[in-house]
């Protein structure tokens, strides 16, 4: 990477001026935050100088005195001892017509191959899957993808809730409310359907509120009957979800939901108790955060008074299984922000009981209504994704419909399929995770806007190019050599794909690369309009086309890293 080299080249001119730097202190350079002065700058020397007292312009043109760059890049000082960098068209050139054969796309591979255990979606059986997990699985989905891109070996878990309270519900439902034939027929919505009539009695009703705890006791202690309903619902919810997953292309490599580690939480709250980790109050096992400031006042309760096991229970088993089973080093999950504290509490208690793996709980915010309060249909319900999959698609349809009249029959569904999901996820992804976004659709559809049909439609326009080329056309990058403002610009922009994907991860943040996207794009646009392909010739016909290539290579590889599909035409 430049940024790479230049950091290189800069060492050995302060080593060659008899600076040292101190331990722990390496020289740092980052893109530059204005074009117009160069590409990269480092204020190193500002840095330096403070701490041997001297003028800090005087060290930065002693430094750039004895800079050996080799026609890499130009410097010079600016400000109160800023040294900027501005890359040489030539080596412009080189690095652009590298990515050519670089099938990463100039990103580099992680060193120390760790595993990660990803967890996300993880819904909650026979309840609604509703459009606040779609944050989950789409995040998640992404940062799979990022990660193992990158180099990590990810195991993905569908950490599935199916051992909740909601089953004394469903199975009290199941037993006097439920329709045969309407589950045949659409199973998710009629347990959704038996779910909400239980649930609406027992806001009324206090004696159903106790026929469903013991319909729940009775589950819990293995009653054949319950077990037989809860059994079938898990199946008939999996397959429901599964029908969603597919149409979004998310997958998982397991689906160990809650009640797989059934088994495992009695011993395990055996085992906290003698190692010390918890201890009985009032009759409950808990944990207690002592040595913890933060968590001080907070303890958690792992096993409760009358025996029954709860969602940290199961969470810290959970752990132990990913650790010794999967050999975790890390563990993400992808869970709103209102379960901070329930991460924060297990996190601790991992770490209490012996065991450091990176784990981190990656939050996210809401999706708003266009009046800005929680999403809600009409009625009042929480909005379910399916809706939300097939709205979008009937949407892009018609956007589709209006731009392009000539697009028929299956090429005409494909492409609402991928515009209508890509315009979805990328309204989600092109957000800080925290931050609560509005949900509009006119917004997210827009072909002029921070969107994902802009994107694709970009992708389309740069493929176009080479369908109109009349003979077919062998790429030669030892031709390439950009110097037009735009093309210089094109190329800075294609190389900083290789800077951006490593940094995603730091924060969890696949917005950075949403945003690099519509940078690239619209460095992409400009460049099209300045400098013309088809009408030009030779060495600089070759260049352009080169650009053309590697910026719809970046696209796609860019969109795909977000879960985003491309269309040939739309
Ligand atoms: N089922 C939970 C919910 O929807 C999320 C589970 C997240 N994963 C975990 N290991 N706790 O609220």
């Amino acid at each position: 990477m430049l940024i790479c080299e230049l950091e290189k080249r800069l060492a050995g001119a302060l080593e060659r001026v008899g600076v040292e730097l101190p331990e722990g202190m390496t020289v740092q350079i980052s893109p530059a935050a204005d074009l117009r002065f160069g590409d990269y700058q480092s204020n190193t020397a500002m840095v330096l100088a403070k701490r041997v007292r001297t003028n800090p312009r005087e060290l930065a043109t002693k430094v750039v005195d004895a800079l050996e760059l080799d026609g890499l890049a130009e410097a010079d000082i600016a400000g109160p001892g800023f040294i900027n960098f501005k890359i040489t068209p030539q080596t412009w050139s080189e690095r652009v017509a590298g990515l050519l054969s670089d099938d990463r796309l100039g990103v580099p591979e992680i060193e120390e191959k760790q595993t990660v255990v990803l967890d996300f979606s993880a819904p909650n059986v026979a309840k609604p899957m509703h459009v606040g997990h779609i944050r989950s699985t789409i995040i998640g989905d992404s940062l799979m993808r990022i990660a193992r891109f990158l180099g990590y070996k990810v195991i993905t878990d569908n950490h599935i809730g199916d051992w909740g309270t909601q089953f004394g519900m469903i199975i009290h439902g199941w037993k006097t409310v439920l329709n045969e034939d309407d589950l045949q027929a659409d199973p998710v919505a009629e347990l959704l359907r038996v779910y909400r009539s239980v649930n609406a009695k027992c806001g009324e009703d206090e004696s159903v509120r106790d026929t469903c705890k013991e319909e729940l006791v009775k589950l819990q202690a293995g009653d054949e009957e319950n077990l037989k309903i809860w059994q079938r619902c898990v199946e008939l919810s999996k397959q429901g979800l599964q029908g969603i997953y597919d149409r979004l292309d998310v997958s998982f490599d397991f689906w160990y939901g809650e009640s797989f580690y059934n088994d495992r939480l009695a011993p395990l709250v055996e085992d906290m108790i003698a190692s010390g980790t918890a201890r009985e109050s009032d009759g409950a096992i808990c944990v207690f955060f002592d040595a913890d400031s933060k968590l001080a006042e907070q303890p958690t309760i792992i096993r409760k008074a009358d025996g029954g096991f709860l969602y940290s229970t199961t969470d810290l088993a959970t752990i132990d299984f990913r650790v010794e089973e999967w050999n975790a080093d890390q563990i993400w999950y992808v869970v709103g922000a209102p379960q901070q504290l329930h991460f924060q509490q297990i996190f601790e208690a991992t770490r209490m009981r012996g065991q450091n793996p990176n784990m981190q709980h990656i939050a996210f915010g809401s999706i708003l209504g266009e009046d800005r309060k929680l999403m809600k249909t009409r009625s009042g319900d929480n909005v379910q994704l399916v809706d939300v999959l097939d709205e979008a698609i009937v949407r892009a349809r018609a956007a589709i419909e209006a731009k392009n009249p000539d697009l028929e029959g299956e090429e005409k569904e494909e492409v609402a399929r991928i515009v209508g999901l890509g315009a979805v996820k990328f309204a989600e992804l092109s957000q800080h995770r925290m931050t609560d976004y509005v949900f509009s659709w006119d917004k997210m559809l827009a072909l002029q806007g921070d969107t994902a049909p802009y994107l694709q439609y970009s992708y389309v326009r740069v493929r176009s190019i080479f369908r109109k080329l009349e003979d077919g056309h062998q790429l030669d990058p030892a031709a390439v050599s950009v110097s037009e403002p735009a093309e210089i610009h094109l190329a800075r922009t294609l190389l900083k794909f290789g800077e951006t994907v490593p940094i995603l991860l730091d924060d969890f943040r696949p917005n950075l690369l949403a945003n690099y996207l519509l940078e690239l794009a619209k460095a992409f646009h400009s460049f099209f309009e300045a400098c013309p392909v088809l009408k030009s010739e030779g060495d600089v016909q070759m260049t352009r086309l080169v650009l053309c290539e590697l910026t719809s290579q970046v696209l796609v590889k860019g969109l795909g890293l977000l879960g985003i599909q491309v269309p040939e035409r739309m």
